[in-house]
């Protein structure tokens, strides 16, 4: 995919705000921290048009990009932060769950995991909550930068395995440092979204 143009939209708290043009939008769920910020950077080559931090639980809102006039990504919240309130979190449940359940325009989650670990239980809820509503997703394993190489498969099984992810649905390793997954990812996205 080349990235003619791409742009933050909105800042959402909530449907009224959600784009009304149709096109399709594919979202990224994961634990805070885990890396969607950055990885929206990666794919479009932007430095840093979705605000990244080290301090977790930054993105609080279901925040749009528009790429090239022809998809939508969608930065969801991270969940696990443990300093979030509780109703704080059962507010982000309510606006997910509506979001994923009824948006007509949503063509695919990527579902974030870090590769160095086993994904948690979190992760796995998730998971096994996208799946129940077939939901179209991929897994993508981030910071892959931080493992090497030959260690790589043995992470990968363990995060298919821990997930309980039947061979057809795709992982791609990913690393916003290195740029790895890339184009792997961008053709899952666009065969997805029917661009
Ligand atoms: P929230 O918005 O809090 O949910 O977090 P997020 O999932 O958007 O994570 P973000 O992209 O802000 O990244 C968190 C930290 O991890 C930052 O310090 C990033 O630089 C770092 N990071 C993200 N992706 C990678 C990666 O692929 N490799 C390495 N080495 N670091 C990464
Ligand atoms: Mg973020």
């Amino acid at each position: 995919m080349k990235i003619k143009q791409s742009e933050f939209v909105i800042s959402a708290v909530g449907p009224s705000q959600y784009p009304e043009d149709g096109l399709p939008e594919v979202s990224l769920a994961g634990r805070s921290n885990v890396g969607k910020s950055s990885l929206i950077n990666k794919m479009l080559l932007r430095r840093n048009l979705a605000r990244t931090s080290q301090q977790p639980g930054k993105t609080q809102t279901l925040n749009y990009y528009k790429i090239n006039g022809e998809l939508y990504f969608v930065d969801f919240p991270g969940y696990g932060y443990a300093r979030v309130s509780k109703s704080e979190r059962e507010a982000w449940g309510k606006m997910i769950e509506r979001y994923l359940r009824g948006r007509e325009p949503l063509k695919l989650v990527l579902q974030l995991v870090d590769l160095r670990h086993p994904p948690s239980a979190e992760d796995q809820r998730m998971y096994e909550w996208l799946s129940h509503y077939e939901i179209p997703m991929a897994v993508v394993a981030t910071k892959a930068d931080k493992v090497s190489r030959s260690q790589w498969p043995k992470h990968v099984k363990i995060v298919r395995q821990t997930l309980g992810m039947p061979g057809h649905v795709p992982l791609v390793l990913f690393s916003s440092e290195t740029g790895q997954g890339r184009d792997e990812l961008w053709s899952i996205i666009m065969q997805s979204a029917g661009i």
